[in-house]
């Protein structure tokens, strides 16, 4: 009998340190993403996909959308290394022509939503130009930019207090510029937000992935999601920011370094803003993507289609908007949030 309530007990801890990702009452209006480089280019793709809902973005070192067009050799030339290569009107002629299939929410949607834009200086990665092409390219369609381009950093998330030293270019890809990144940028996207309070160790879930991916997304059986007191107990309506790591920053990488070093959580506890740490992780093969990056250059659709990765139905947007339904407990694209009533969530 003992043995077998231990037996229940570890597998009851073990179904829930793994659990179903839960839901949460969220504010429709108060949903944006964001994310570092391969994760910056991801989250402009799903800023422009999901525009009807997403209303914000905070960029860092990422470049415009369709920037790759589907190709690894324009991904590394054009989006990273020779920004003088990219042709705005090229990508704006697909948005505009994959809008009008459906394949992603009207570009009028984008107008009035906001967008943080960060460069370091130093960033021989994803140089400075491919960014401010980006800024170019969200301006022309009405997106409200907030840019930062003074901060002598290299590529990397940054943060007032943890990290490499801002100029050095290596492993976690965090480095310390003392320059608050998570609240700086969070404060384009939300008004009158309070400063970081300690975040609460217990407060970071993981949940698993399993259910929203396939065995070649390239994506981790396991994701982050990090839930402030309030919004555990139900006692506010939270807003929710999707935060996309970089390439070489997944957990077999850096372990829990990007879920809870960046300094987005204590911004978060003090704001009740519930963020989602999707996690993507390496594959050699089928699809290649031995860095563990995400999807911005179609690698996991491309046989069958160069185009879908950048859609609503690409891989990996889709299962990262199945997730975001799945914590809010309805679509947002399809309900009439105009007249939800939040109390019936
Ligand atoms: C998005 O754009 C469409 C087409 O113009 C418009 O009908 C709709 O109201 C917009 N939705 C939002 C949430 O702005
Ligand atoms: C991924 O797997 C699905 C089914 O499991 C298959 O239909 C699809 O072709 C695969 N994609 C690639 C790029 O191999
Ligand atoms: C690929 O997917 C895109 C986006 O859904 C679509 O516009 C295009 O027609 C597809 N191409 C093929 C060859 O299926």
């Amino acid at each position: 009998m003992k043995k077998l309530i231990t037996l229940l007990i570890c597998s009851l801890l073990i179904s829930s340190s793994f659990a179903k990702l839960p839901t949460f009452p969220v504010d429709p209006y108060g949903i944006t993403v964001g994310g570092l480089s391969s994760g910056a280019f991801f989250a402009v793709q799903m800023h422009f996909a999901f525009s009807k809902t997403i209303k914000g973005a905070a960029i860092t070192a990422g470049g415009p959308y369709w920037c790759a067009q589907g190709n690894l050799g324009y991904a590394m030339s054009n989006c990273m290394s020779s920004p003088q290569l990219i042709k705005n009107d090229v990508l704006n002629k697909k948005a505009e022509e994959l809008a009008k299939q459906g394949a992603i929410d009207p570009l009028v949607n984008l107008s009035g939503s906001r967008a943080y834009i960060y460069s370091g200086t130093l960033d021989d990665v994803v140089k400075p130009d491919v960014v401010k092409s980006l800024q170019k390219q969200y301006e022309s369609f009405g997106v409200q930019t907030t840019t930062v381009y003074n901060v002598p950093s290299q590529h990397a998330y940054i943060t007032k207090n943890f990290g490499n030293k801002c100029n050095f270019k290596g492993t976690p890809y965090i480095n310390n510029c003392n320059y608050d990144m998570a609240y700086d940028s969070l404060s384009v996207l939300y008004d009158d937000l309070f400063p970081a309070v300690d975040p609460i160790a217990s407060n970071l879930i993981e949940f698993d992935q399993a259910p929203y991916i396939g065995s070649n997304y390239s994506m981790n059986s396991k994701g982050y999601v990090y839930v402030p007191t309030a919004c555990r107990q139900n006692t506010d309506i939270c807003k929710l920011y999707v935060q996309f790591h970089g390439c070489l920053q997944t957990t077999q990488d850096i372990g829990t370094d990007y879920v809870t070093k960046l300094g987005l959580n204590g911004v978060a506890e003090a704001n009740n803003i519930i963020v989602l740490y999707p996690q993507a992780k390496a594959s050699k093969s089928n699809p290649m993507n031995p860095n563990g990056c995400w999807d911005w250059f179609a690698y996991v659709d491309n046989f069958a289609n160069t185009t879908k990765y950048v859609t609503k139905s690409g891989a990996q947007m889709a299962a990262v908007w199945k997730m975001v339904t799945d914590l809010v407990g309805y679509d947002p694209e399809t309900v009439n949030i105009d007249k939800l009533d939040m109390d019936s969530i």
